[in-house]
Order: structure tokens, then sequence, then C-alpha cells
């Protein structure tokens, strides 16, 4: 039968995004990142649905205009019904649910989570997707999570962290040494020309395959308060080896507890998502685990790691493949487990 085209919506965090797929291939994915919050250092809720609000119509006319599709021939409406922050996903949810409405086609829920492990699915050249099953990493600036994948809908979160996510692990320690957020980025590149074994930060011990973090940024700042009142120009001259140092300690933290998930579900099969799958330190333990421990890792490119619509997209296609839609009653969750 013909290839349903649908058309997607992401709108959790602080990024916009309109897609429009059809089948399993994406036709454009537009993404507008809201740049207000720099000013901030981090995320401002009340700026993030303010911007979306702006972002949304002009997104949407775009991906529709990449895409060369007419509003009218699309199949569905799938958009982030969460997990995320509750004004951004509002803007999301309410404008799909009146574009379904006026368009009288069927609307799908699409759990942002899942999403992220799903993108893996997206048709492009030469790609191999993960064999079921499977163990998913999403590490990103929201959100850290190990989640077993039998199927496209049966999915386990085996380990999540209990506090700060990964990406803020690196924000946050970035900013501790004057970089602007989001910081890293350039965490990843001054650790470069550092050497990683210079400075020694603690392993936190949390139970399972969970994770924390918080505790990483204190001893960060502690170190660094203590370092600087004997001598000012300690961060200054010690950057480079700090950077490396830091992002080999966060490294470490997401690898071994990578290796306790395969080591526990036999597992060898390991797809990565999030934002902070761009990391070079997180990329080179993946390839050394591949070449010794014999996983086979998979990254997609960029823009479908980071939050965007395309993910949404695939897990559209996923569920009108079964005709899983739901009712224009359907609201947004701030918090939506898989
Ligand atoms: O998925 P993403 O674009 O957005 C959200 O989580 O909303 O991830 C952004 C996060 C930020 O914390 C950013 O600092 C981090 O990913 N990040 C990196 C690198 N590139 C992005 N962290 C370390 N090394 C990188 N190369
Ligand atoms: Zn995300």
């Amino acid at each position: 039968r013909e290839q349903p085209v649908i058309l997607s919506i992401e709108s959790s965090c602080d990024d916009t995004s309109a897609a429009v797929l059809k089948g399993a291939q994406v036709l454009s994915n537009i993404v507008a990142t809201q740049q207000i919050h720099q000013a901030y250092g981090g995320v401002v809720p009340e700026l993030a649905s303010r911007a979306h609000q702006q972002h949304i119509v002009p997104l949407v006319h775009q991906a529709l205009a990449t895409a060369n599709i007419d509003k009218k021939s699309l199949s569905a409406i799938a958009f982030t019904r969460g997990p995320g922050l509750l004004g951004s996903l509002l803007v999301g949810t309410s404008f799909a649910k009146s574009l379904a409405l006026s368009l009288d086609i069927p609307l799908i829920e699409v759990n942002h989570m899942e999403a992220h492990i799903l993108a893996h699915f997206i048709e492009r050249e030469g790609y191999t997707p993960p064999p079921f099953p499977f163990l998913a990493a999403t590490i990103s600036g929201g959100h850290t999570q190990i989640v077993r994948v039998d199927g496209p809908f049966q999915m386990e979160v085996l380990g999540e962290t209990l506090d700060d996510a990964i990406g803020e692990a690196f924000d946050k320690s970035a900013k501790l040494i004057g970089f602007p957020y989001p910081g890293g980025p350039l965490i990843d590149k001054h650790a470069q020309a550092g050497d990683p074994l210079r400075f020694e930060f603690p392993i936190p011990k949390v139970d399972g395959l969970n994770f924390s973090f918080s505790g990483l940024k204190t001893s960060i700042l502690y170190f660094i308060q203590k370092q600087q009142e004997k001598d000012a120009g300690f961060v200054e001259r010690e950057r480079d080896h700090i950077c490396a140092s830091i992002q080999h300690t966060i490294v470490k933290i997401l690898m071994q507890k990578l290796e306790k998930a395969v080591a526990e579900t036999g597992l060898k099969h390991i797809a990565i998502g999030g934002g902070v799958a761009a990391n070079s330190g997180i990329r080179g333990a993946l390839k050394e685990a591949e070449e010794k421990q014999g996983w086979t890792t998979y990254v997609p490119p960029m823009e479908y790691c980071t939050d965007n619509a395309a993910m949404i997209g695939i897990v559209g296609y996923f569920k009108y493949l079964e005709n899983r839609f739901c009712g224009l009653d359907v609201s947004a969750k701030a918090r939506y487990s898989i």
C-alpha cells in the first residue's frame, strides 16, 4: 500500500522542530534552536514556551515546503506528548490537535524517550539499524537512561540518573571553569589537549544501573576553590588538563554502567542517542569496547541525536502501521516514562 506521509512536531524542551516523513524516510526535518537561554546559563521554561509559540507556525510551513508536501495530502500528525517542560509540551500538543482536527486526520502521541531510541530506524543511505533485542543509552542535556529494547514498543528502563543528566554534568562543570552555556562541547575541545589522568575526581557509588552526577560537580567545585586559593592562576594554566580529567571521569562513569548492563543482559548491540553522543571521549571509549569486548555500537547522524522532530515522525510511522492513534482529548505529560 501507499506509504503514509506524517507531519511530526517536537517541543519538549528548548528546540522547536517539525518534520515530514514518507514511510521511514525523512523528507524534511527543521529545527529552531532557542538562543535566548544562553544569556541565563540554562533553559528558562517560561521563555521556552513563548519561543515555541513564535516558531511553530513558520516551522511547520517550512517543513511542508521543504518536503514539497501540501498539508491536504498528510496521512497523520505525530507530536511529543512528554516527558519535558509542561509549558513547552502544551504548545506542540495543542498545535498538533488543532491541525489534526481541521484536516480530519489521525493524531499520534509520542513518548520523547522512545523516539530517541527509535531514531535509529530512520531510513538512510547505507545504514543498519540495531537488531532486537539491544541496549539503548540516551545521553543528553536532559536525560541519561539505559534501556533494554525488545521491540519498537517493548522497552524497559534498566537505569537512569537520580539527579543531573550527563550533559548537565558537562555543562555545570564547564561553568565552574568559566565556559559559557552550554559548555559541554568546550570541555570536549579543551580535553583534546589535556592529560586525562592529571587530576582525579571520585566515581560515585550508585546501585544497579542508575547514575548520579551531582556529587561530581560538587567535588570539582571544592577542588577548584582549594587550588585557586593557593594559586589564582590555577584554572587558567591547567584548563586543558582539568577538562581532560573531567571528561575522563564522566566517560568512565558511563562506560562502567554500560559494561554492567552488557554483563547483566548479555546484549552487546548498543544504540546511542542524545546530544552528548557527540563527545569524542565517549566515541573513543565505545570504539575501544567494540575492539576489545566485541560490542557493536550505533550512533545516528547528530541531527537525529539532538532533539528533533524526525525521531517523533519515525515513532509516528510505527504507530500508524498499527493504527495506534489517540483522541483529541489527549493531554501533555511532563512526566511520562517509557
Ligand atoms: O540532546 P541535546 O542537544 O539537548 C538537550 O538535552 O536538550 O544535548 C545537549 C547537551 C548539552 O548538555 C551539551 O553540552 C552536550 O549535549 N554536548 C556535549 C557535546 N556536544 C553536546 N557534551 C560533551 N561533549 C560534546 N562534544
Ligand atoms: Zn531529548
